[in-house]
């Protein structure tokens, strides 16, 4: 096999490995895709600035993210169906993330369970959950992850209505796979993907079948899942769940100053400056443009993590240098998971090290938790003029 050098590398494995439905899942963003390109695009506009004969000796990339001590501080992000993407693919990602000393969250949308995963790992993971209307089902899904000894629980809170992935609906996206012509054709090539499959009992979404009211078989799970998410959802609604969970919660999907503010007001232990991936609002600024404003907005007040565009360890570099106390990959470890499972994910997770670690030194930093703003030289609108 050649020899893998960084996140693309792994992502072109992937999209040989992976059945193209579940490739293009991971691949798309919303509409047009502007914001998904832009996520990307804009973080190449930031340069870093290059210092020499300053001390490199002894460097660290520990950090810690939520009061919990991180190896550097990057977590995975909860990503849905990633058991789809390699048999058991939830089990393995948490496994990679625990060795290596990195927060796992577990999407609600997974294959495997929540238990499951608690059954085949040491350490506690986080734990996703939508903002759903059934109170009944949230509290389960909370006294589940209790149970499991998750120690934070992530909010989704950009997703009370679904941005349209055109692919998506093309492709007739579900788990386990819908059986068309083209799509049997199609895996019938993936031979990997497909024995991984065979030998495993993990193709259905784990948290949900079985769980939740009226959803025994994964037809009836699509129709679960247009009504089960909550429109109606209001700020008042996120504090009434982070009381019903009672423990640490991150709020994933802010995106605007003011949104930060109320989130810092309900006390969240951190938020997530996202655009999801660009799989919701098309069209909105990419999630590196925003973070700054974020941080000087609520920055003292709640510990702010970023998300959505990183694919390089440099990428992580920039967005602490903006403020961010963490970062989230999401695409960048799912590429690894699908091209070679548990191992895929830890080759990720060492790219993004030794980049971060390296580049950080070529900016005269030792100590990741040192790095700031004076290491960056942007774009002088970069953050600004968007009124
Ligand atoms: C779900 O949250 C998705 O982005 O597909």
């Amino acid at each position: 096999m050649a020899v893998i050098t960084n996140i693309e590398d792994l992502r072109r494995i992937y999209q040989r490995r992976v059945p193209r439905m579940f490739y293009d899942y991971t691949e798309s963003g919303s509409w047009s895709e502007q914001t998904f390109r832009d996520n990307t695009t804009d973080f190449a506009q930031i340069r870093l600035r290059q210092r020499i004969a300053v001390d490199m000796t002894g460097r660290t990339t520990e950090s810690e993210m939520i009061g919990e001590r991180v190896a550097m501080p990057v977590a995975l992000a909860p990503v849905g169906l990633t058991g789809m993407q390699h048999a058991d693919g939830e089990i393995l990602a948490a496994r990679a993330a625990e060795q290596f000393g990195v927060p796992y969250t577990l999407s609600t949308m997974s294959i495997c369970s929540i238990e499951d995963v608690a059954e085949n790992t040491t350490k506690p993971f986080w734990f996703q959950v939508y903002t759903l209307k059934d109170d009944d089902f949230m509290r389960r899904l909370f006294d589940r992850a209790r149970a499991a000894n998750c120690s934070a629980v992530v909010i989704t809170v950009d997703l009370q209505v679904m941005g349209q992935r055109h692919k998506d609906l093309k492709n007739g996206l579900s788990a386990p796979p819908k059986l068309t012509a083209t799509s049997v054709a199609n895996m019938m090539t993936k031979v990997r993907w497909g024995l991984g499959m065979l030998g495993t009992k993990r193709r259905f979404f784990g948290n949900i079948v079985g769980h939740a009211k009226g959803v025994s078989d994964p037809s009836s799970l699509s129709s679960w899942i247009a009504e089960a998410f909550d429109p109606g959802l209001d700020w008042d609604r996120v504090g009434e769940l982070m009381k019903m969970w009672g423990g640490k919660v991150i709020l994933k999907g802010i995106l605007d100053v003011e949104d930060a503010r109320k989130a810092a007001d309900l006390g969240a232990d951190a938020i997530v400056v996202s655009n999801h991936g660009g799989r919701q609002l098309d069209g909105a600024l990419s999630s590196v443009r925003t973070l700054e404003n974020i941080v000087d907005a609520v920055g003292d007040r709640v510990e702010v993590h970023f998300d959505s565009g990183i694919r390089s360890g440099q990428d992580v570099l920039k967005a602490l240098a903006l403020g961010a106390k963490g970062c989230m990959i999401g695409r960048s470890y799912v590429y690894g998971l699908g091209a070679m499972g548990e191992a895929g994910v830890t080759k990720a997770l060492e790219v993004i090290h030794k980049e971060l670690d390296t580049s950080m030194a070529l900016c005269g930093r030792r100590d990741v938790k040192t790095v700031d703003r004076e290491i960056l030289l942007v774009p002088e609108d970069f953050s600004g003029r968007w009124a």
